[in-house]
């Protein structure tokens, strides 16, 4: 496939993974890209997963069209993207390896020293001239991994992104780019939010008419509308006006509060409300769900003093990746002492700048008249 005169996809999907970095489920696949760029010099950019290093190298192949590639660029030592290093220098072992001096470190780790017969370290800003193109070396720490660049050519207007842009789904997985670039980000990089700004901040300045990454579609048209949508989850800022619901429940009755709150909201049509069961539902949806949605409601039934599982779970999910700037509502269960309310405040402490809403209710084993009253308030208080 032609990105553009110049450059080709050689990349491959992955339809056999289950749980991608050991966590992430991936129903429509998984793309692992790569690329060729064809000039005078010719530079492949990044390899694949281990399981797909064959394919990949045919795919290379074709693209090469029997010519001989100058360089191995590495963008990202993850080993979805690297895992294909060593087969490569065997089928071209006088390819020079472009990378930084953090992802050398990190080839010594993964393959042994002394893998790379020719290197060229690059620095941030460097340039390497292919002939009518030229790549210009950007460093991205921490987005994802600390030796990071991304590869800018002037010559098309191309960003090679590394993880950023990226998202689930292999490359003709027939879904919109948002729902599934945001699960990705908010799992795999939501962390990295003030890497991520300054990332944006470094390219702010180039004019990118394409974008390719590492992962998902190769995107071009209106540029702005990924940037922007990046711009706004870096900075921990919500991209839907709506009520994020997520609860646990053991026998019913905390499902039926979470949803007559859901009822409620809607009823108000106070934007969207979007509800996760917890311990049914994509744990990496319902972190994106938080993270995209402006308000937040946590219900939880009490367990062994505690929240129940899931929902310690999901709040470490959020914890750990920076959680903040939100109005958080709560519901809690408890039969004889109801204590996940104060275990749930206590696990959003650290979580800067959370507005917790004034009502919390509280059902002692099922759903009352009082606590009917209480879901109310506490909706009109979500709409305000
Ligand atoms: Fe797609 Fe951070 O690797």
């Amino acid at each position: 496939m032609d990105i553009t005169k110049d450059i080709k996809y050689v990349g491959v999907n992955d339809y056999k993974t289950d749980l991608f970095e050991g966590q992430y489920r991936i129903p429509r696949g998984m793309a692992y890209n790569s690329y060729v760029i064809i000039d005078e010099k010719i530079a492949v950019t990044d390899t694949v997963e281990a399981d797909f290093t064959r394919e990949w190298l045919s795919n290379v192949a074709s693209a090469l069209d029997g010519r001989k590639p100058d360089y191995l660029v590495i963008h990202h030592m993850e080993p979805d993207h690297s895992a294909g290093i060593a087969e490569f220098l065997r089928a071209y072992p006088d390819a020079t390896v472009v990378a930084n001096a953090k992802a050398f470190a990190m080839i010594d780790n993964f393959f042994g020293v002394g893998l790379c017969k020719n290197k060229l370290t690059v620095e941030n800003g460097g340039t390497l001239p292919l002939g009518r193109h030229t790549l210009n070396f950007i460093f991205a720490p921490m987005v994802h991994w600390p030796e990071v660049t991304v590869t800018y050519d002037d010559a098309d207007k191309v960003l090679f992104s590394a993880d950023a842009f990226g998202k689930f789904g292999a490359t003709d997985a027939d879904e919109p780019w948002t729902d599934e670039a945001g699960r990705y980000y908010f799992g795999i990089v939501g962390k990295y939010g003030a890497q991520v700004q300054a990332l944006l901040k470094k390219v702010s300045a180039l004019d990118i008419k394409i974008i390719c990454p590492l992962h998902g579609p190769v995107l071009s048209g209106d540029i702005s509308r990924y940037t922007s949508l990046y711009d706004v989850w870096s900075s921990y800022s919500a991209d839907t006006d709506g009520v994020c619901i997520a609860y646990t429940s053991v026998y019913g009755n905390t499902e039926k509060a979470a949803l007559s709150l859901a009822e409620a909201l809607r009823a108000r049509g106070c934007g969207s409300v979007t509800v996760y069961d917890l311990a049914r539902c994509d744990m990496s949806s319902a972190v994106a769900g938080a993270f995209r949605n402006k308000k937040l409601v946590l219900a939880s039934t009490t367990y062994n003093g505690d929240v129940f599982p899931f929902m310690r779970e999901f709040i470490c999910c959020l914890s750990e990746r920076g959680y903040k700037n939100r109005t958080v509502g709560i519901i809690e269960n408890g039969s004889w002492m109801p204590l996940a309310a104060k275990v749930m405040r206590g696990m959003l402490e650290g979580c800067k700048n959370l507005s917790l809403t004034e009502t919390t209710v509280t059902l002692l084993s099922s759903l009352t008249d009082k606590n009917k009253e209480d879901i109310e308030k506490l909706a009109s208080e979500l709409c305000g």
